[in-house]
This record gives C-alpha cells, structure tokens and sequence, in this order.
C-alpha cells in the first residue's frame, strides 16, 4: 500500500476530469499544464492495470528537459520504476506510460502497429495534425478503458492555426463540443498562469517578467490569447461566438436570409493539384460585405485539390445558382490568369467556363493594394461593426484566413505557399469596390479572461 498526496489546481482538476475523445489543455505559459498531464498520466496508469499512455514532445531533448525531468521528481518510485533505455514508467500493475517523439515525418513509422489506450501530445502547437490524427489512430484496445487523447499548449508554434481551428473558433471553452462531420467530442480547457497558485506563491517574479515581452509574445504566453501570435497577417481577426447574434466584434456570424435587392457576386480562383475556390458575397445598402457562400475544392488534407476540370466547376457552380439564386443577377469575377491560353484546342479556363454557362469578369490582381481592403474592411468601427462578415458555414475561410502569415522574404505581403485560395480569390470582390481607410477600434478583452477570479487548488489523497 503507497500513499500519494497531491494538490492540482482547480484547472488542472477540470482537466483530469474532462470527459471528451479530444482535450485540450491551452493558454498562458506556466499555467500548470505539463504537470497536469502528469499527474492525469500517472492516476490514469494506477486506476487501470495494463494501461497504455505515450506522452509526445517534438523531439527528445524537449522530453528529456521537460516532461520526463519533472516526472522522476514527482512520480513513486514504489509502484513504478523508470526505464530510462526504452524511456518508459513501468508500474507494479503493469500499466506503461511512454515517452516518444516526432522530430520528422518518418519518426511516425515508429507508431506503426502500436496501440494505446490514451496519447498525449504535450505543447501541441509543435506538432502538424497529419501527426496529431496519425497519433489518434493508434489509440486503440480491447479493453473498456476511457479512451482519449490529451494535449496541453501554449498559443503560436507552426501548429497554432489547426489548433485553434479544431478547438478553439467558434466554440466556448470549458464545455464539450461534438464536431458535426467526425462525431468526435471536444473540450478546449484554458489555462492561466493566475491558476498556477505554486508557481506564483514559488516565483513572485514570474509574471513581472512575462509582462516585459513584446505586445504579441506577452498577450500569448501571459494571457493565453489565441488571436495574437507572430507573423499573423489578419491580427484584426476575431471569431467570437458571443458576438455573432449582435454581430459585435466578430467577424463571424449566423447565416440569415440574404434581402434580394443586395447585390450579390461570386469570385474564383482556379486550382487543380491545390483547392480552387469559388465565394458568394453580398454587399448591403451601406456597402458592407456579406461572405455567405463557399466552394472549395480541397480533399479534406489542407492544401490539397480536388483535382477537378474547369468545366467540373463550372457546372457544380451553375447547379448551385440554379437551385439557390434562381432570377438573380451574380457578378462573377476572376483570377485574370484564367484568360491565358492553356494550350488545348478547348481555349482558356475562362472560355471552358463560358461554354457551360458561367461568365466571369478579370478581378484587379494588385496584392497590396488588396490586402489593404481586406484590413480596412475588417476594422470594427466605436459599435464594433466591421465592413466584412462571413456566415459561420463558409468553414474554410475561416479556417484559413487568419491563419495566413506574412512572407520573410516579401514581408509586408501575405506568404503565397500557404492555403491563401480563398482569401486571393475574396481580394477580386472587394477591389471592384474598394472602400477609404478604417481605424480599427480594439475589441473588449476576451471574456473569460481569469485575472479578477481567486485561485484555488483542490487536495487530492490518492492510496493505492
Ligand atoms: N499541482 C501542482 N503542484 C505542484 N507544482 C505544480 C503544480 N502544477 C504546476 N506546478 C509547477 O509549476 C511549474 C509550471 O508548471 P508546468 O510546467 O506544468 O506549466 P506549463 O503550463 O506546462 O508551462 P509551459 O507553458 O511553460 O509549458 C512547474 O515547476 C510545475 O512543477
Ligand atoms: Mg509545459
């Protein structure tokens, strides 16, 4: 018989609680979330014999500094024993938790075959979600064990945007969320450095010293905000689910009947081996503009095309302006690229388009110049009205226009090698009616923003 005392927050506790497929543990640095995965790992091995769990970092030396340094601090040795050759705890009840990594693409092959009962991703804004959903396969078992996979963060890394879009747009924290097309249920858990009362009571000077970051360093790693990370093109961005019935500070909203006398466009960007990508706007009395409608052509792999013929398109787009928009006039406009010649004898993408009966105009390609409109346009005016809406179902414009970042080499444009179809394919749109410079006025913090709660932990005696 051992006995263990420990103390979690009560962040932590929620954490350990969560009953989701998909937990994520996310916010300010040192709010207690590799300890909480620990400790979560560790009650988890003791309740079910036999159980499987791998924790994963990036690579190695982040393992070893980290996760596994903290574990052998913490972790009885009585009932388990650590194998520092196969990185791995073993318990008394046959239970492992593993430690792994995937520093490339073929470190994943050395999943292959493996099964466990929960994978835990620490600092999951490192990792791609090709990783992530590969990991997610190999949680598996013939034992009724609750199976899961859990990760804890910190905003930014080269994973921040598929983060935040899996867990984070459009949801509220701390309540389970299942995604319409996998049925998987998910849970995003703030975390902030406020909750950790150890570290705060240990170092008084921790958060002085996250105060002193720059603006979008500190607005992270302080206060968790997902909005802000570096590079970020569209900072302006908010999805905010609070703001989508008053249409206040969020550029996201619940789709309504669009009134008939607005006018309406579609704007496209052709692609074959990457998404193409067809939008419908349209724009009220006041000018303001209305994304209500998308056609992306993307496999389901970010990035990556449908691989349909022009004339494919053309007809999927006539079929859903027959059916929805039947009588109305659409404005269409156009990638001018669409015009060149193709060399067949079927003329240009534009020409093959025209012969099923969908007729575009050659939108102005200057990318600066259009990239200002899409800033001027998000800008929230002193009510928190921006000039620029998208309805909540154009899903992959949401998904990918505040993930673009700027280009290293060009730096004041947007980084062409990212998923920028849509957003390229929007600038045609608004430069056929560009609107005067916007300031933008800063919107409320966000609202479950922790500093004005009280701290609290929670005991936990644990005897097995
Ligand atoms: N419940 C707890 N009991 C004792 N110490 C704790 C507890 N939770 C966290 N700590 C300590 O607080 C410090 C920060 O915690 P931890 O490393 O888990 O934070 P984090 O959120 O993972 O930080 P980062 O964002 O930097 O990765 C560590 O030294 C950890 O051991
Ligand atoms: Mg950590």
């Amino acid at each position: 018989m051992a006995d263990l005392t420990l103390t979690v927050t009560a962040t932590q506790k929620q954490f350990m609680d969560a009953d989701a497929d998909e937990v994520l543990f996310g916010g300010a640095a040192g709010g207690g979330k590799s300890y909480g995965q620990l400790v979560d790992a560790l009650l988890y091995a003791l309740k079910y014999p036999q159980s499987r769990q791998l924790i994963l970092r990036r690579s190695f030396p982040e393992l070893e500094h980290s996760i596994i340094f903290s574990s052998l601090k913490f972790y009885p040795t009585k009932v388990a024993k650590y194998k520092s050759g196969a990185h791995t705890w073993e318990f008394t009840n046959q239970s492992l938790i593993e430690f792994g990594y995937l520093a490339n693409e073929k470190d994943m092959l050395r999943y292959q075959g493996a099964e466990y009962d929960v994978v835990r991703f620490d600092e999951l804004t490192h990792f791609t979600e090709e990783q992530y959903t590969y990991l997610m396969s190999r949680i598996r078992g013939v034992n009724n064990y609750p199976k899961q996979v859990k990760s804890s963060t910190n905003p930014g890394g080269i994973g921040h945007s598929w983060v935040k879009r899996r867990f984070i747009d459009g949801t509220e924290p701390n309540k389970v969320q299942t995604d319409k097309e996998s049925g998987m249920r998910r849970i995003f858990i703030p975390s902030f450095v406020q909750d950790n009362l150890f570290l705060m009571e240990a170092d008084k000077g921790y958060q002085k010293r996250l105060e002193l970051l720059p603006e979008a360093e500190r607005k992270a790693l302080l206060y968790g905000e997902w909005e802000i990370f570096d590079g970020q093109v569209f900072a302006e961005w908010k999805n905010n689910p609070k703001g989508y019935l008053n249409r206040r500070f969020s550029h996201v909203i619940s789709p309504f009947p669009i009134p008939p006398h607005w006018r309406r466009f579609r704007t496209f960007d052709f692609g074959y081996a990457k998404p193409f990508a067809v939008s419908w706007f349209a724009m009220d009395e006041d000018g303001r503009a209305y994304n209500y409608r998308e056609l992306y052509g993307c496999t389901g792999t970010p990035d990556e095309g449908v691989r349909w013929t022009a004339q494919k398109i053309a007809r999927a787009i006539r079929e859903i302006e027959e059916r929805e928009e039947k009588g109305r006039t659409i404005t269409g406009y156009a990638d001018p690229a669409i015009w060149n010649a193709t060399g067949s004898n079927e003329g240009s993408i534009a020409e093959m388009m025209e012969r099923e009966g969908v007729y575009f105009e050659k939108g102005k390609n200057q990318r600066l110049a259009g990239k200002m409109q899409v800033h001027y346009r998000l800008a929230f005016d002193e009510e928190g009205l921006p000039m620029l809406y998208f309805f909540d179902t154009c899903k992959h414009m949401i998904r990918t226009l505040p993930g673009l970042r700027y280009d290293s080499v060009s730096p004041e444009d947007v980084d062409t090698r990212q998923e920028d179809h849509l957003y390229d394919a929007m600038k045609y749109v608004l430069m056929s009616d560009p609107i005067a410079p916007r300031a933008s006025v800063s919107p409320p913090s966000v609202s479950y923003h922790p500093l004005m709660e009280e701290p609290s932990a929670v005991e936990k005696r644990f005897v097995f």
